[in-house]
């Protein structure tokens, strides 16, 4: 395998999901750099490699940073990423998802790195009529986030039409979890994510649980979502990294377990595994939540060499748990 001397360069490699796919890269001996503008991100949560805290809104920067480190391949998970603050700003998300990976592509280019992994969302699906989305469902996007994700996905679909990039783009569904040895984790206070909300609650960091929407149409009425491990998707980077340096063509791939729990199974489960009640607020719909989203993991599961480790609802809330539990320790 070539993979020991591969150099990857990581944006956004300081966030939730970066820092454990930086993590997982420098435990199997790959090279590699972080790129990260610290906005959400934290410096402490990257493990392995060299850090540059630099903004993809900066191009002399990046291409600094490219022409000094010649990386082999890309990973890039820096972008704005809070569904409903997209809502509200769409144009920090345009500006900074949308130009920021312009540019990175326009130095890519530049210094002749032509291998990109990307971090898109099943946000791009909108609303799908079954709930179940493949990648060759229409990108029908209900909110600015997932416009973004769409757009760029296009901008690398037509540059790899005409060039030697070639880019894997991963459409995570709900990632959740934490790292099974308990170094990493989500951090950022203005997390919006179920799994750790529910665990903030349970830890007593935030009052209580709101539950957006109890009319859908789905078995409780609550939204049903696909829950992905971190360290699963972080596993799922290095396949789709495998793919292309193997000679793979450029594509898209679903992330997720294919099967759905609703909002009110993982407050449930995460009760049961914290051993903790708290106090459950059901609320109204939020703009741009489509009512049930799981991802139809076919392709993934036949192209993508990787095997799953933890597909288990109880495994993610307790990694989440273990590692909310150790926050508070580290900011009491
Ligand atoms: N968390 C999820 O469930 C989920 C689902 C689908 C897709 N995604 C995508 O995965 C990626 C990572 O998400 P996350 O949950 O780890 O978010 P995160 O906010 O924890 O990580 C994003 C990182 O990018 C950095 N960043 C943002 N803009 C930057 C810029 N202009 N220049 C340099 N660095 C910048 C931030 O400081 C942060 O460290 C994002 O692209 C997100 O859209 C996440």
């Amino acid at each position: 395998m070539p993979e020991t001397m591969t150099k990857v360069l990581v944006t956004g490699g300081a966030g939730y999901i970066g820092s454990h796919v930086v993590k997982l890269l420098g435990s199997r001996g790959y090279e590699v750099v972080t790129l990260d503008n610290l906005s959400t991100g934290f410096r402490q949560a990257v493990k392995y490699g060299r850090f540059y805290q630099a903004d993809l809104l900066d191009k002399e920067a990046i291409r600094e940073i490219i022409g000094k480190e010649q990386p082999d391949a890309v990973m890039h998970f820096a972008a704005l990423s809070i569904v409903p603050d997209s809502v509200a700003k769409p144009l920090s998300y345009y500006r900074n998802n949308l130009l920021g990976t312009v540019n990175l592509l326009e130095v890519m280019l530049e210094f002749g790195v032509d291998k990109l992994i990307f971090s898109s969302s099943a946000s791009v699906y909108g609303i799908v009529e079954d709930g179940f989305a493949t990648e060759d469902s229409r990108l029908l996007p209900i909110n600015p986030y997932g416009h973004t994700k769409a757009m760029m996905e296009q901008v690398m679909a037509d540059l790899a039409r005409v060039t030697a990039f070639k880019y894997i783009a991963l459409r995570y569904f709900n990632v959740a979890g934490a790292d099974p040895e308990g170094e990493l984790g989500e951090r950022k206070p203005a997390a919006t994510h179920l799994v750790t909300l529910a665990t903030r609650a349970a830890a007593r960091k935030i009052p209580r649980l709101e539950v957006y929407g109890t009319d859908y149409p789905t078995p409780d009425g609550t939204c049903l979502r696909d829950y992905i491990h971190v360290s699963d998707l972080a596993e799922a980077h290095l396949a789709a990294l495998a793919y292309l340096l193997a000679g793979g063509e450029s594509d898209v791939f679903n992330v997720g377990y294919g099967r759905g729990y609703s909002v009110l199974e993982v407050v449930e489960k995460v009760k049961q595994v914290t051993g903790r009640d708290f106090s459950v607020l059901p609320t109204g719909r939020r703009p741009g939540d489509p009512p049930a989203l799981v991802a139809d993991v076919t392709k993934s599961r036949a192209l993508l060499n990787f095997t799953l480790k933890y597909d288990n609802l109880e495994t993610i809330v307790r990694t989440a748990w273990e590692w909310e539990k150790k926050l508070s320790v580290e900011t009491m």
